[in-house]
């Protein structure tokens, strides 16, 4: 039986066609991986090593600080992990299955705030946030809420007395982006009566703020002055404990 002979320039054009066959899938991967080495969060090298050199999405490193800086870690704990308090979710659900939508939603109105709150309550963010910063926490949830390097609190000192801790916490629990330094405050806050998210220093405020346990009722129990988008006192209790409360309660008598 004869076999049916294949012509040379037949076999020749499939080794041709097969030849691209390979090549411009190849391409398309090389092409996909160099395109996308600069997007990629390097999640994983920075949770196992704090190697300098690890390339972290700049918009996914600016949510990371970003989420450090409001205080989300604070409630939300580390990287979103939770255990802060049994009234704060974690966010790792959250950060996989809202859309940007969603969660620029949340982060702007905040959720479960009632008049008068009695747990912690995710605070109203927009007149305090820029959009691009939201735009970056978003990525960062998106993430997965990846480790980034040099994201922390600042570390709290001890042994130099309540109003020096006092001062470290204002800025780690993020008093500071409401209240401003010092707690000059002045921060606008266009709809609420007094325009203005109120100083923690000055004669108004001691007037009214004479004793440490009234300082201490506001900053655990909160103060909602207005549905959203009025920024509100959020609720501390059951995140910031005793001590720090003291502590607060210290560096806000030596302001002005
Ligand atoms: C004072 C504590 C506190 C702070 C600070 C805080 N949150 Fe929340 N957050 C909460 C609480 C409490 C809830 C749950 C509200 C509810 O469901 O009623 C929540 C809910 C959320 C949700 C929705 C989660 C879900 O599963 O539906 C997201 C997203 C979120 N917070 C993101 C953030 C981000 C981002 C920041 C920082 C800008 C932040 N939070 C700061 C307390 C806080
Ligand atoms: C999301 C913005 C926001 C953050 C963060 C915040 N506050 Fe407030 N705080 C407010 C607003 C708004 C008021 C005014 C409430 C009112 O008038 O009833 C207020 C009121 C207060 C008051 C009472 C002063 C007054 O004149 O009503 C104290 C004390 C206070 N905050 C301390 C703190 C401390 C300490 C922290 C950090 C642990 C903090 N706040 C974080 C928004 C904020």
């Amino acid at each position: 039986m004869a076999r049916k002979s294949v012509p040379i320039p037949v076999i020749e054009g499939a080794i041709f066609v097969l030849f691209f066959a390979l090549l411009i899938p190849a391409g398309v991967v090389g092409w996909v991986i160099g395109h996308s080495g600069s997007k990629t969060v390097a999640a994983s090298t920075a949770s196992t090593s704090t190697s300098a050199t690890a390339a972290v999405d700049p918009a996914v490193a600016s949510g990371g600080h970003l989420f450090v800086q409001f205080a989300c870690a604070q409630c939300h704990g580390m990287q979103g992990r939770g255990g802060v308090s049994p009234y704060v979710p974690a966010l790792t659900t959250a950060g996989k299955t809202l859309s940007s939508a969603q969660l620029r939603q949340i982060i702007n109105h905040g959720l479960g705030e009632s008049a008068n709150p009695t747990k912690p309550y995710m605070p109203v963010w927009g007149q305090v946030i820029s959009a691009t910063q939201v735009d970056d926490l978003v990525a960062y949830l998106h993430a997965g809420l990846p480790t980034v390097p040099t994201a922390q609190p600042p570390a709290v000192p001890t042994g130099q007395g309540a109003a020096v801790e006092g001062s470290v916490l204002y800025v780690g629990y993020g008093c500071i982006n409401c209240h401003g330094p010092n707690g000059l405050g002045g921060v606008p806050n266009p709809l609420s009566p007094d325009k203005t998210i109120p100083p923690l220093s000055g004669q108004d405020f001691r007037h009214e703020f004479n004793t440490d346990q009234k300082i201490i009722a506001v900053i655990r129990s909160g103060s909602v002055i207005g549905k959203a988008p009025i920024v509100s006192m959020p609720h501390w209790g059951g995140i910031i404990p005793q001590p720090q409360l003291d502590a607060l309660v210290a560096y806000l008598k030596t302001l002005k």
